[in-house]
């Protein structure tokens, strides 16, 4: 029988069913009462139950040993006791992990997991397979097997299924500003993991803003120094009268060794990280170091009200560029991933309108106006970037004045950019305010903590689709996948942003995963009324439903 700790629903069916005279067998299960999030593609429930004990062993194969004692870790808190994890032969009462080179049709990141009474076996083409068949496992267990502490009275059992599963995306990701307000690593970590549970497995980390620089950069220490700081933050909204401020130096910023351990942490649980460097806007905590590669001298101060600033990057100016050359070549040693974003939104082109130098620069270059001063801006980066085996990403504004080559467009104002751009062959990542922006209140502002404004209710992230009907099949291939937006300007602790993403972000990690015509929303909510419990266990913040 399930544990009695396990969730309502099953509680409120074993009483019924016992109430009716019946006993309740796990044959009785249904996959619909099994609570995986997101919602795994093909499950079969058989009868029986396994059930962990002190003797049940982890066998792995060598080549993913880290995975073994990664499962032995994740169980031990709870259960009590840490299995024994070796690389022998199948035996009875044991956890296998396996990479299966013959299971390559479900892709380099699907799983086949199957459990009978007597051992259940994780099998998957590569690591990352195998990795979230044990996520699976984990939400396969009573909840309490998230929790820290040992549960005594819990009896570790799952029941018997068959599962294969693989995503529908391969770009799963979750944003972070770490720059309107800092998050120490400790949070990072925790948020990563958060990702990794439900199966995501892109985490874009916003960097630099202009109330704040969080990256330190060897080459030009004054980041640090000055630009990660701000002499206050405004109280309230933005758009109150009069302004209001507290008064408190606010920042903080990544050492490397930070930023490696990050990478690591991440990196053992499948999550790619994203760098963002914003350019050529939203940089006037750079420009308060470094005023001269603004277009005016300056001097600036790190901002302390949010919004458009109207200080950019100098696009007429060699040094600008040799500044975030070299910026991005710290990050290029830092980041291992693909994709470096480098903003590119919300970039006023006042000061390059009377700037000498951004005029020269639209003349020499043969350029129509400052928007395409922009796209020139863009495709040198993008041309840094590629020289270097990278690939450059920005928000949709990069589209205007014409698109880099190679580059990859994260749609934000909609879907039209997401649509022109891969229209034109670029890959495309959806990440529309409407849907996917996790600062918009979610519910009645008049009953919820101050936000940025808007309103994004869980079903409305739910019903989201990345993939516009108005794009051809081969335009498609294109959407790479979705990703949720947490912007932190009213959003100052990791407690708030635990509030902000969860549980919208569940919902956005089923879209991610699931194959459309297998989304349902009332499945998901049953689904999420288990998931929360496991959230409690970990001390997740998330609003309730
Ligand atoms: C954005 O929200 N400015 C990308
Ligand atoms: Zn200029």
């Amino acid at each position: 029988m399930l544990s009695m700790k396990t969730a309502n629903w099953s509680m409120i069916f074993i009483l019924a069913m016992l109430a009716s005279g019946c006993q309740p067998k796990q044959a009785d299960l249904s996959p619909g009462d099994i609570s995986i999030l997101p919602k795994p593609v093909h499950i079969k429930v058989n009868s029986g139950l396994f059930e962990i004990t002190k003797d049940t062993k982890i066998l792995v194969d060598p080549e993913i040993g880290s995975l073994g004692e990664m499962l032995s870790t994740m169980l031990s808190p709870s259960m009590g006791f840490a299995l024994d994890v070796s690389d022998g032969n199948p035996v009875r009462n044991s956890i296998r992990l396996s990479v299966n080179p013959s299971l390559e049709d479900l892709g380099e990141e699907g799983y086949r997991l199957t459990a009978d009474k007597n051992r259940v076996l994780i099998e998957a083409p590569a690591g990352a397979g195998v990795f979230y068949g044990m996520q699976t496992l984990r939400q396969l267990l009573p909840a309490e097997v998230f929790g820290d502490a040992a549960s005594e009275d819990v009896r570790w059992t799952i029941p018997c299924v068959e599962i294969k599963d693989y995503p529908r995306f391969k770009w799963r990701g979750m944003h972070l500003d770490v720059c309107r307000h800092f998050m120490p690593v400790e949070f990072v970590k925790k948020y990563i993991d958060l990702i990794a549970i439900q199966k995501m497995n892109r985490f874009h980390w916003h960097l630099t803003e202009d109330q704040g620089w969080r990256i330190d950069i060897r080459r030009y220490p004054k980041l640090a120094e000055i630009s990660a700081w701000r002499d206050e933050t405004l109280v309230g909204h933005y758009n109150d009268e009069p302004r209001k401020f507290d008064g408190q130096p606010h920042g903080g910023f990544y050492t490397h060794e930070e930023i490696r351990e990050v990478v690591a942490y991440a990196n053992g649980r499948y999550v790619t990280i994203v760098p963002e460097i914003e350019m050529p806007g939203h940089s006037q905590a750079a420009l308060a170091a470094y005023p001269e590669i603004s277009c005016t001298g300056g001097p600036f101060k790190v901002s302390t009200i949010w919004g458009i600033r109207k200080e950019v990057y100098c696009a007429g100016n060699e040094k600008t560029f040799e500044f975030l050359e070299n910026v991005l070549r710290e990050v290029l040693e830092l980041f291992p991933g693909e994709y470096i974003h480098v903003g590119g939104d919300e970039c006023p082109k006042d000061r390059w309108e009377e700037c000498q130098k951004c005029q020269d620069r639209i003349r020499q270059e043969g350029l129509q106006d400052e928007h395409e001063l922009q796209s020139y801006f863009i495709k040198r980066m993008e041309k840094f970037l590629h020289d270097n085996n990278r690939r450059l990403i920005g928000w949709d504004e990069i589209l205007e004045g014409g698109l880099a080559p190679n580059a990859a467009v994260m749609s934000w104002r909609g879907e039209a950019g997401g649509i022109a751009a891969a229209r034109l062959g670029h890959d495309v990542v959806m990440a529309p305010y409407s849907h996917t922006y996790f600062d918009y209140y979610q519910a009645d502002p008049q009953k919820e903590p101050l936000a940025i404004g808007g309103l994004l209710p869980i079903d409305t992230v739910y019903a989201y689709d990345p993939v516009p009907a108005e794009l051809d099949e081969q335009q498609q291939q294109h959407i790479l996948g979705v990703q949720g937006q947490v912007w932190t300007e009213y959003i100052p602790t990791p407690e708030k942003v635990e509030y902000m993403a969860f549980p919208r972000a569940c919902a956005l990690a089923e879209t991610a995963w699931t194959p459309a015509d297998q989304k349902d929303y009332e499945t998901f909510t049953a689904a999420l009324l288990q998931h929360l419990k496991r959230l409690d266990f970990l001390n997740v913040n998330y609003r309730k439903l």
